[in-house]
């Protein structure tokens, strides 16, 4: 039984009877009714501060083998880990390469499908079990669909099981509108598929910018992130992402414009300012050009030349 307690204070200060209660409201859009682990973790995707979020994609490897720039995952990501918000990966990488410390959040691939040298990539399939994205704590599984492809039934099949089992555990859910080699890349083409996600419950949706993006922004009613595609120069990867944020876009979720770049770390750090801070694309290039080797991933070797521990 608890102690009595003798502390006195007046009961008009301890329950401030006059104060209403704080008004409550949330950062992501669509989620205002969601339940309060839902919040949490999308809160670890979505920064309370800005709304917004810088994601780190490095889960090429699952189709394409060790793609340039994340020959050593192990070596160039947790020199990323302090700039980012999200580490969108495979299960794989992530136990091997993101110490458990990092405590941001997790987008975790949940999907796998064939490599880049069979015919068609799109037959992807439900991979991860409910019960392995919550021992990895992913703040969201990541599922790709293929719209408009001879696998669009079989990528919406995967992604409402992935949005069934996460409901019943409050794990949110990436939406990514991936495009095929052969598939159109119109706004058309970007508002059907985004607004098709975002009905069947995702809660928060990856696609490409494309003309008319305020109008895809518009239509969708959770958060869209941009994708960031091939390499581009470092200058123009700014633009783009400084072009979505501008309209609309709650973040990005950029792979090679980060890791190929000539300074990944200094790169990351550009989009956050961007993302984060208002920054237009020629101020955030300034800021990239000034730090840009300076603070060149380092390899941190212990004894015997051997890259230093990380976790
Ligand atoms: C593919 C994905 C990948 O994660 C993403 O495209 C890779 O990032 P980037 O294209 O920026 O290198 O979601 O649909």
């Amino acid at each position: 039984m608890a102690e009595k307690d003798t502390t006195q204070v007046s009961a008009e200060k301890a329950y401030y009877e006059d104060v209403p209660p704080p008004a409550q409201s949330f950062h992501v859009k669509g989620a205002a009714h969601a339940e309060w682990g839902l919040k949490d973790r999308l809160s670890r995707i979505f920064s309370p501060t800005t709304g917004h979020t810088v994601m780190l994609a490095f889960d090429h490897g699952y189709i394409m083998g060790p793609t340039t720039g994340l020959e050593r995952m192990d070596i160039v990501i947790p020199n990323l880990a302090p700039h980012i918000d999200v580490f969108m990966a495979t299960r794989g990488a992530l136990r091997t390469c993101v110490p458990p410390t990092f405590n941001k959040g997790i987008a975790l691939r949940s999907t796998a499908g064939p490599s880049i040298l069979a015919d068609d990539v799109t037959d992807e399939v439900l991979a991860v079990d409910i019960e392995d994205a919550i021992r990895m704590n992913a703040s969201c599984m990541a599922i790709q669909t293929f719209i408009g492809s001879p696998f669009e039934r079989q990528t919406i099949d995967n992604l409402n099981k992935a949005i069934n089992a996460g409901n019943r555990y409050a794990i949110a859910t990436l939406g990514v509108v991936a495009v095929g080699k052969q598939m159109e890349r119109t706004t058309r083409f970007f508002l059907l598929a985004t607004r098709m996600l975002a009905e069947f419950g995702v809660h928060l949706v990856k696609t490409y910018y494309c003309d008319d993006f305020k109008k895809v922004v518009a239509a969708c009613p959770v958060p869209i992130v941009i994708a960031g595609g091939k390499k581009l120069p470092e200058n123009e990867a700014l633009t783009l992402a400084y072009h979505a944020i501008g309209d609309g876009a709650a973040g990005v979720d950029m792979g090679r414009n980060i890791f190929q770049a000539d300074d990944p770390v200094a790169m990351v750090q550009a989009i956050g300012k961007v993302v984060h801070e208002g920054y237009s694309d020629k101020r955030a290039y300034e800021f990239y050009k000034d730090i840009a080797g300076n603070d060149k991933p380092v390899v941190k070797r212990g004894r015997r030349g051997r890259p230093k521990k990380i976790f």
